[in-house]
């Protein structure tokens, strides 16, 4: 059996640490190829996704070793592959921030379209509009992606919307390539500063992340770095939600406050007292039962996002009232209305709107996650629920939390993995 039983309505005390974060740690591996020196990035997460990293690394003819600590070393040294097989593109989507990496350290790369958690239609067209305007020649055929490029070469590539994993890859192209590359209205999510601030102690020449315009001056050579990758947002949205629909008082360690200010906002909207402790711990209390969060809509960092979406609105299911949440990210950002209806919830969902009417309580329920957020979303109303639940789809669960449930037992919940 492959599911976490979760006994809920019990409020959640005492403090837990926040894990590495995902969506930094997996681009950032994909990035210590670009040299040949050995690399050691801290703070990795254990999770399915990096796991999956790890082979696509190995594949390629790296030597790549976790350990307990939670660190990685890669050497790329050895590296002769330019081809990731499809079975291991499918499985995240992530996997396509290797196109960037791999052409620049070897001018050639074969890869297939990437999946993922299913969101609706998550096409790569800006990843490959931007590659080839740096120079590379794409084509597809029997389900592959040849690439191929005698030099990259920098330029000003205007993005028609703020794509995380396109403004990746550009970055990891553009850092050895001839010239300066400047993306114009980049993502400007944390995990791209933290991508720039790698690979500038690899010895690159990145400025702007965290801002729309990111500048890449091309070096020719980079070298092995150290670097610890930042809290997971997403992981502290989620603790946060916890305790917000549980009740409880929690003192999350190694957060960065700055960047989960819109959760913060909507989840102090729903009455919970939140208090930033020293440069790292947030404190968050709930007593009550939530109020209502009025409109929630989600938008590029540092709107609020949609990674968190599910979690804050498993919390508006036991509002005092409606919470409206409008997606405008994916096409399909509601998997866990159907599941969370199973416990009791209210929701009519109206394409990207979803309207949430609060009720008294949820009651626990066999559910199933389809995706990793809306699996932590299940998670987080069974927490609240009164009964006992079963949050089965595991497997998407582990693709981005580093064993969520010993967290949560750690402050207190009543939840095992069976
Ligand atoms: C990243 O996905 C994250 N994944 C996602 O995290 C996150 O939801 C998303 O950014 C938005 O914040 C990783 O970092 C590994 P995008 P990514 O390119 O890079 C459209 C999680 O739960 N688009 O910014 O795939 C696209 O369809 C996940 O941890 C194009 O049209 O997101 C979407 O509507 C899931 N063409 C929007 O842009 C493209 O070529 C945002 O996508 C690329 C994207």
């Amino acid at each position: 059996m492959n599911a976490l039983s979760i006994s809920g309505g019990k409020p959640l005390y005492g403090s837990a640490r926040v894990q590495g974060a995902k969506n930094s740690v997996l681009p950032i591996l994909a990035a210590t190829i670009l040299s040949g020196d050995p690399c050691v990035i801290r703070n990795c997460p254990s999770i399915l996704d990096v796991e999956y990293t790890l082979r696509i690394l190995r594949h390629l003819g790296c030597r790549a070793e976790r350990d307990k600590e939670g660190n990685i070393s890669v050497e790329a040294t050895g590296m002769s592959g330019i081809e990731i097989p499809d079975c291991l593109m499918r499985k995240m989507r992530s996997s396509v921030i290797f196109m960037g990496s791999i052409l620049s350290r070897t001018g050639e790369a074969v890869l297939s379209r990437p999946g993922g958690c299913d969101l609706g239609p998550r096409p790569i067209d800006l990843h490959l509009e931007s590659l080839r305007q740096m120079g590379v020649e794409i084509h597809e055929e029997g389900g592959n992606i040849f690439c191929k490029a005698a030099e990259l070469v920098g330029c000003e590539i205007p993005l028609r919307f703020p794509s995380v994993g396109a403004t990746e890859n550009i970055m990891l192209a553009a850092a050895k390539a001839q010239g300066h590359t400047r993306i114009i209205n980049a993502a400007r999510e944390p995990e791209i500063e933290d991508l720039q601030a790698f690979l500038n102690a690899m010895g690159a020449r990145v400025s702007g992340a965290g801002s729309p315009i990111v500048k890449i001056e091309g070096v020719e050579e980079l070298h092995g770095a150290e670097h610890s990758v930042i809290p997971d947002r997403i992981a502290a949205a989620t603790l946060l939600s916890s305790v917000a629909a549980a009740g409880g008082d929690v003192l999350l360690k190694d957060v960065r406050t700055c960047d989960i200010s819109a959760v913060l906002a909507a989840l102090s909207d729903a009455g919970c007292i939140i208090g930033v402790e020293g440069a790292s711990s947030v404190r968050i209390r709930n007593s009550r039962r939530p109020r209502p969060m009025g409109h929630i809509r989600t938008a590029p960092h540092p709107g609020f996002p949609t990674d968190a979406q599910p979690v804050v609105m498993a919390v508006a299911c036991i509002a005092e009232g409606m919470t409206v949440f409008r997606e405008i990210m994916f096409e399909h950002r509601y998997n866990h209305v159907s599941e969370l209806i199973r416990m009791g919830a209210k929701v009519d969902v109206t394409e990207k709107t979803a309207v949430v009417h609060g009720v008294r309580a949820l009651t626990g329920a066999s559910v199933t996650a389809t995706d990793l957020r809306s699996g932590a979303a299940l998670v987080v109303a069974a927490l609240a629920a009164e009964g006992a639940s079963e949050v089965s789809g595991l497997e998407h669960i582990d693709r981005g939390y580093d064993k969520l449930e010993d967290t949560l037992a750690l402050i207190g919940a009543e939840i095992k993995r069976l």
